[in-house]
């Protein structure tokens, strides 16, 4: 069943030079997770940042650190996310061999399990994986950078997600990511989303302006 709106913001688009206040600002401002976008320059074309830097941030925000990771091979990096503290790890399909291998290396970390599915991978990987899952993550851009444009296409994906996740009677979050501002947001909700990660459109404008920006999230 679709739970209640949250709002994953993703600190690919906070300002870097002062990560913690950013993360306490959007932490005041009402969001529910904080998303952090793990890029290696090999499996995206972008870097970020790695286990020390969610590490330092971690006694900023007491909100779920929602870790995604965008690294491969992840397999070696599991332990090391979930000690600097991700509370969910979010891996592709297509950064390791063994997919199902990876979700149950992270259960057994006793950190809660998502997948991510690039706009071309297809739902039906998520068939054989939804017992060991706790988040969905649908991909709504190719994922590397923030700013892009919300892929149309992925809503359908989103649709049939949701029919998966109503039948396995699991709790498991749905989430949408890249490109999500209030209109887009409005039509992923419609689709059956329950959690949305947004950089740019929660970073938007000045500190004051992000509790803002998060309610029209949630209420598009
Ligand atoms: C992209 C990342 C996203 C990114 C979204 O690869 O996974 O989480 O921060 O950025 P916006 O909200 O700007 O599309
Ligand atoms: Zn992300």
């Amino acid at each position: 069943m679709q739970q209640p709106i949250r709002i994953a913001a993703s600190i690919l688009a906070a300002d870097f030079a002062c990560l913690g206040s950013e993360v306490r600002a959007v932490t005041d401002a009402g969001a529910d997770y904080i998303h952090l976008d793990v890029m290696d320059g090999h499996f995206v074309p972008n870097l970020s940042f790695g286990p020390d830097v969610i590490k330092a941030m971690r006694g900023q925000s007491d909100l779920p650190f929602d870790v995604h990771l965008m690294i491969g091979p992840v397999d070696p990096y599991i332990a090391d996310f979930a000690a600097a503290g991700a509370d969910i790890i979010t891996v592709h399909p297509e950064a390791g061999a063994h997919v199902h291998g990876t979700l149950q290396q992270i259960a057994k970390a006793g950190r809660k399990a998502g997948v991510a599915l690039n706009p071309g991978t297809p739902v039906e990987i998520l068939d054989n994986l939804l017992d060991l899952l706790d988040l969905v993550l649908v991909m709504t851009v190719n994922p590397g950078f923030g700013g892009q444009t919300f892929i149309d296409s992925q809503l359908a994906k989103i649709s049939a997600v949701r029919q998966r996740i109503d039948v396995s009677g699991r709790p498991i979050d749905l989430s949408v990511d890249g490109g999500i501002k209030p209109e887009t947001a409005a039509l992923a909700i419609a689709a059956g989303a329950d959690v949305l990660v947004a950089g740019t459109s929660v970073f938007r404008g000045a500190e004051g302006s992000y509790a803002k920006n998060i309610a029209r999230l949630r209420n598009p």
